[in-house]
């Protein structure tokens, strides 16, 4: 299978001492959609941010290791491979799409600039009759039955879940090898996050793309992933199959995560939910969930517990092996 993304030893520190990833790896491949789960806080948009080649905007962040998107080395790309990359390698789907949708600008203004300018990246020449049709194709694809009428809207005139649709459509014309989602679907009412979510299922199925899924939700992710990264506190806890994951979690947090998820099936009338709060990582050694968790023992504030292999899947636990982290988790 061809490798899209693959993400080496990331740290992320914002200002002197939120250190919001540490030491992330892990791969993306082809046609897959790979999950980033995790709590408010936890690192998933800045982890987003990184693979989107965004971080550097911010003049206060620092950051080590390496991301590599499709062949390209983004952490440090040059302006050029950057243009390249954005939008013919990779797409983000922010939560609020007025994050990418300019409210000056029509619907068919920003997906024919967006079939034009991926046109352009790839060198190709594009008339303006086959761009309005690229268009028209496109909107059909994400289930507007009307596509001529809502060419001629602007975002604002449209709902959460349509602009959404819209960003969807965008995606399909510029066809990127990776698209990134982050919370695409919170703002929306169930309803609509459920259509909205089956149709980018669809989408990324047919026109080939891979997707990375962030979400706070793991009930969502298991409806629409192959395979789940369960983040906390910037460290990744667990990594394995959706099917594996949810049916035996291996990290006592993935665990506590599983047992809040409304189900009808649970007879026990109540939901569980994981005892305390989040807590930063900037008064703990080692297992940031430590405070948390029910299984706790001495070793596990001996240092950061190492990402280890078991059963062909990997977890971050002392239950597992008592392993730690070597090299600093902090990027300078
Ligand atoms: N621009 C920023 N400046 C300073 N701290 C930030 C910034 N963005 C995020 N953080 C901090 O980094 C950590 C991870 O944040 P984020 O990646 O947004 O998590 P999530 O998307 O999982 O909620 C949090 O502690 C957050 O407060
Ligand atoms: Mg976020």
């Amino acid at each position: 299978m061809e490798r899209i993304l693959r993400v080496e030893d990331l740290n992320v520190t914002y200002g002197e001492s939120t250190r919001a990833l540490r030491k992330v790896n892990f791969d993306l491949f082809q046609g897959e959609i790979v999950g980033i789960v995790g709590e408010s806080g936890s690192g998933k948009s800045t982890l987003g941010l990184a693979i989107a080649s965004l971080l550097a905007l911010n003049k206060k962040v620092k950051f080590s290791g390496k991301v590599n998107v499709n062949g390209v080395d983004i952490l440090n790309a040059s302006e050029e491979q950057l243009y390249r990359i954005r939008g013919t390698g990779i797409f983000v789907i922010f939560q609020d799409p007025f994050q990418s949708l300019d409210p000056l600008v029509s619907i068919e203004d920003h997906l024919s600039e967006a079939y034009a300018i991926s046109s352009d990246r790839n060198n190709v020449k594009v008339n303006p009759e086959q761009i309005r049709k690229a268009v028209i194709t496109a909107l059909k694809k994400v289930n507007f039955t009307n596509p001529e009428v809502i060419l001629k809207k602007y975002p604002h005139e449209l709902s959460g879940g349509q602009n959404q649709r819209i960003m969807i459509a965008m995606a399909i014309l510029e066809k990127p090898k990776l698209l990134v989602a982050d919370e695409p679907t919170t703002a929306l009412d169930v309803t609509t996050q459920a259509q909205v979510l089956t149709l980018l299922k669809k989408i990324v199925k047919e026109e080939d793309m891979s997707l990375l899924f962030i979400t706070h939700d793991l009930a969502v992710a298991s409806m629409l992933c192959d395979r789940i990264i369960v983040l906390y506190d910037g460290l990744i806890q667990e990594i394995g199959s959706v099917k594996e994951t949810i049916s035996d979690p291996l990290h006592p947090y993935t665990k506590g995560l599983i047992n809040s998820i409304p189900n009808e099936s649970k007879k026990e009338g109540r939901l569980k939910f994981i005892k305390g709060m989040y807590i930063h990582n900037e008064v703990i050694d080692g297992c940031p969930f430590y405070p948390r968790c029910d299984s706790r023992k001495d070793e596990c504030i001996k240092g950061i517990p190492s990402l280890i292999e078991t059963r062909g899947r990997k977890v971050r636990c002392i239950i597992y092996g008592v392993e730690y982290e070597r090299s600093d988790t902090t990027a300078k």
